[in-house]
């Protein structure tokens, strides 16, 4: 998939601080016993929706899922297939944000699933000191739905 955003475009359309803000809401329900790392996601749909996910570990560990597909699983179960735009914020419990929490390589592929071709990947420590990916920045040359067409 080609994209034309690069990293310093500026989106209108997009609510950037009202993701972050949800994205740091949702991450004070993240569930991470095991590696203390807390880490909250909020997805939005072409239709302006959003939808906020944390991060949910498990006991017997390979269950854990991330953030950013927590809330990719509520808006597609929804009904909404298509995003716009992910903002992302993680960190050790009770730290201060201090390093942008990018998506891991699993999330990165299912964003490739749902995204279009502006969608904006948001890797913040505040509402104010963010940044702004293409996917095609993040997952160069992927693999996706049109190579099984
Ligand atoms: N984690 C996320 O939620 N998103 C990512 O993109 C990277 C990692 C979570 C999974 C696990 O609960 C914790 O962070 C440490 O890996």
């Amino acid at each position: 998939m080609e994209s034309k955003l690069k990293s310093a475009d500026f989106l209108p359309d997009i609510p950037v601080k009202e993701l972050i803000r949800s994205a740091m809401e949702a991450r004070k329900k993240a569930y991470a016993p095991y590696s203390g790392y807390m880490v909250g996601a909020a997805v939005l749909t072409n239709e302006l929706r959003i939808y906020t996910g944390c991060n949910i570990e498990n006991a017997s560990y390979t269950p854990a899922i991330c953030a950013e597909r927590t809330a990719i699983a509520k808006a597609v179960s929804e009904g909404w297939r298509k995003l716009k735009a992910i903002a992302v914020v993680g960190g050790k419990k009770g730290d201060v944000l201090s390093q942008y929490a990018f998506p891991c390589g699993v999330c990165r592929q299912v964003f490739r699933e749902f995204a279009d071709e502006q969608f904006a990947v948001i890797v913040a420590k505040s509402e104010s000191d963010y940044k702004i990916f293409s996917l095609s920045e993040l997952l160069p040359e992927s693999f996706g739905p049109e190579n099984l067409k």
